[in-house]
């Protein structure tokens, strides 16, 4: 084992390719040191509220997600214990019932429209990377996703982006950008950055003699 896992934040707008990439660079090392955290899965638990009120939660806001247990497990695992990790449902907007227990790694990727926005979890972090991709391609990457993996229809799709996602990207995840280390253009395509990031873990695990 290391001194501490090394911290990699990945932020970037909904439907930059911000998973895309995390899941290349995860799959490179997979049975290796290393763990994938979404910041979705600290959505905060609305499971005491009825169906109606949850579709008016701004998700896009900070004020959204459960950070001091996102902070808290992530400290845990900085300490080589596991975690219970929360897992959220996106078509009943809550947590769901069961969690997922995880394991401590060396290499450690936390991803998330809003993980460079707060300056605990920044704090925490080795490496801080913003994936930009352009707003057009953002939200036609984002319909045909939701429609086919969240339950939502195009219209619901468009008026939340247009009321909520929009602003929300324009007031907090765009301007933590300026915090990243590395700036990824577009997503899951851009494999010379993907292989770039690669290097770079694989150099971290060598020095602590685990791959
Ligand atoms: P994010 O996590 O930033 O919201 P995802 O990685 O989930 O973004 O990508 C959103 C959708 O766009 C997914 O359906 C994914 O397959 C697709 N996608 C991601 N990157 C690209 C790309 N470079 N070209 C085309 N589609 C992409
Ligand atoms: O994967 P992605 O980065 O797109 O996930 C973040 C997005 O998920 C936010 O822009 C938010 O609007 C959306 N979301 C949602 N419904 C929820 C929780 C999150 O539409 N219940």
């Amino acid at each position: 084992m290391g001194n501490k896992p090394i911290v990699i934040g990945i932020a970037g707008g909904t439907g930059s390719g911000k998973t895309s990439v995390t899941k290349a660079i995860y799959d490179q090392f997979k049975g290796h040191s290393i763990l994938m955290i979404q910041q979705d899965s600290y959505y905060k638990d609305q499971t005491h509220l009825p169906m109606d009120e949850r579709l008016k939660t701004n998700y896009d806001h900070p004020l959204a997600f459960d950070n001091d247990l996102f902070i808290e497990h992530i400290n845990q695992l900085l300490q080589y214990k596991a975690i219970e990790k929360p897992v959220y449902d996106y078509t009943i907007h809550t947590r769901s019932s069961e969690t997922i227990p995880v394991e401590p790694k060396e290499v450690i990727i936390l991803e998330g429209i809003l993980v460079l926005e707060d300056e605990r979890l920044r704090d925490l972090m080795d490496i801080k990377i913003f994936v930009d991709t352009d707003a057009d391609l953002r939200i036609l990457r984002r319909i045909q996703r939701d429609i086919k993996e969240r339950g939502r229809t195009v219209d619901s799709v468009v008026d939340q982006y247009v009321n909520v996602v929009r602003p929300m990207h324009n007031q907090f995840c765009e301007p933590s950008k300026k915090f990243a280390d590395i700036i990824i253009p577009e997503g899951g395509q851009n494999f010379v950055a993907i292989d770039l990031m690669a290097t770079k873990i694989q150099t971290i695990l060598e020095r602590v003699s685990v791959l």
